[in-house]
């Protein structure tokens, strides 16, 4: 008997409002399609991915998680969610016996358990979904915001996918059903609609679909392994700008006829970083920790005190969970450096590039950076406990 699984990822994820659709969001370093994919690669004999056309070869290029022979193939996504399981299902070669799960690649936190619940259900009633007993009151109200029920909160679930068939059973009811233009917000309701048992199997909390930004945050507090004590800190640095020095930025050395003065090598954004690194854990300033007159920092590069930091963050049991930094000149233009930037700082802190956001600004030539006698730099960072 086989396992079909069916990813569904051909949604536009416009709730979520990112600009691109959700499921190609990274979320601590994967995207959710690749998390979606991950979860039941050891669950599926075939795995069926429905999505945009346009968006099948990114998807691709996602999955690479995949074993080269894994079978795996692509289906056309329809206008809403119920057209494209349909979409799936019409393409099954399946024998009675094989099984059916239905999930949307928008919950990528699904663990192996909370599958095999399913699995196993399904094979012991024929049908079944995750469901987590409600902990809220839910009333029905009327179109006027009437309170019109409400129902016994003992018997309510909210259900999550996958949801999971004996293919016999989901496949002629998701054909029968379109044509009889029955519309249901999810896959178990045409059964109900045609009087055939689902069971309910125990969801998991953390299987959580991600609709819009907050569940984004929510989503890496529970990858981070429930990790709530984030701190977070500010630093701010400036440095005069003069000639006969180097310009360096980041730990990246730009071309520039001025460079800036300072006791180190006066990398007035690595600077402003490491005094945020420093504030998020409550531990002074960089003046504090690196004096400028200690000849050890005598035009020491910024990149190794940014090393001492991260070890002195990592004596006091945090490490850096995110940062922005923001470096204020008018001039030279710092955006073809950004990148070079990134790079260092993301290796220097060990985090994914998504977690390293560094922007320049000029001040339109007003105050001393727009008169060209210094750089300025902001950077804020947030901190978590080491696991
Ligand atoms: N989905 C799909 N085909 C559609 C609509 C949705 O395959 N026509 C998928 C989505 O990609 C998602 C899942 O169904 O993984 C659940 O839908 P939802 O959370 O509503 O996602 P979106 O429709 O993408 O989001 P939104 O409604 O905010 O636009
Ligand atoms: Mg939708």
């Amino acid at each position: 008997m086989k396992t079909f699984v069916i990813i569904l990822a051909a949604g536009k994820g416009e709730r979520m409002n990112a600009g691109i659709n959700k499921v190609l969001i990274p979320v601590c370093g994967k995207t959710v399609i690749r998390r979606s994919v991950e979860a039941f690669s050891s669950f599926a004999d075939y795995m069926i991915i429905v999505s945009r056309v346009d968006e099948q070869s990114l998807i691709l290029s996602e999955i690479g998680c995949l074993q080269p022979d894994f079978p795996v193939r692509f289906v056309s996504g329809g206008s809403t969610r119920q057209e494209s399981v349909l979409n799936a299902l019409r393409t099954l070669e399946y024998e009675c016996g094989d099984i059916v799960l239905i999930h949307d690649a928008a919950r990528c936190m699904t663990d192996s358990s909370l599958i095999a619940r399913v699995i196993q259900a399904v094979r012991d009633y024929g049908s079944a979904v995750p469901g987590i007993p409600v902990t809220s009151t839910y009333k029905i109200g009327n179109k006027d915001y009437f309170v019109t029920d409400t129902p016994d909160r003992s018997l309510l679930y909210e259900i999550q996918t996958p949801q999971g068939f004996f293919a016999e059973k989901i496949i002629p009811a998701s054909i029968r059903a379109a044509q009889d233009h029955i519309t249901c917000t999810d896959d178990a309701g045409i059964l109900e609609y045609y009087h055939i048992p689902v069971k309910i199997v125990k969801g998991s909390s953390t299987n959580i679909k991600l609709t819009e930004q907050e569940d984004l945050v929510r989503a890496k507090i529970i990858l981070e392994g429930g990790n709530v004590s984030m701190r977070i800190g500010m630093g701010y640095d400036v440095h005069r700008l003069v000639s006969g020095r180097k310009l360096i930025l980041c730990g990246v050395e730009i071309p520039f006829d001025l460079g800036l003065l300072g006791h180190s090598d006066a990398d007035v954004a690595l600077h402003a970083l490491m005094d945020a690194m420093l504030g998020a854990c409550a531990l002074g300033d960089i003046g504090r920790h690196f004096p400028d007159n200690d000849n050890r920092f005598k035009d020491i590069s910024s990149v190794s005190l940014l090393r001492e930091t991260v070890n002195i963050l990592s004596d006091a049991g945090y490490r850096v969970f995110n940062t922005d930094i923001t470096i204020v000149a008018q001039k030279p233009k710092l955006i073809p450096f950004i990148p070079d930037m990134v790079r260092l700082v993301s290796a220097e802190l060990d985090l994914p590039s998504d977690f390293v956001n560094i922007k320049a600004t000029t001040t339109e030539k007003l105050g001393f950076e727009g008169r060209m006698e210094g750089i300025s730099a902001y950077a804020v960072c947030t901190v978590v406990e080491k696991n």
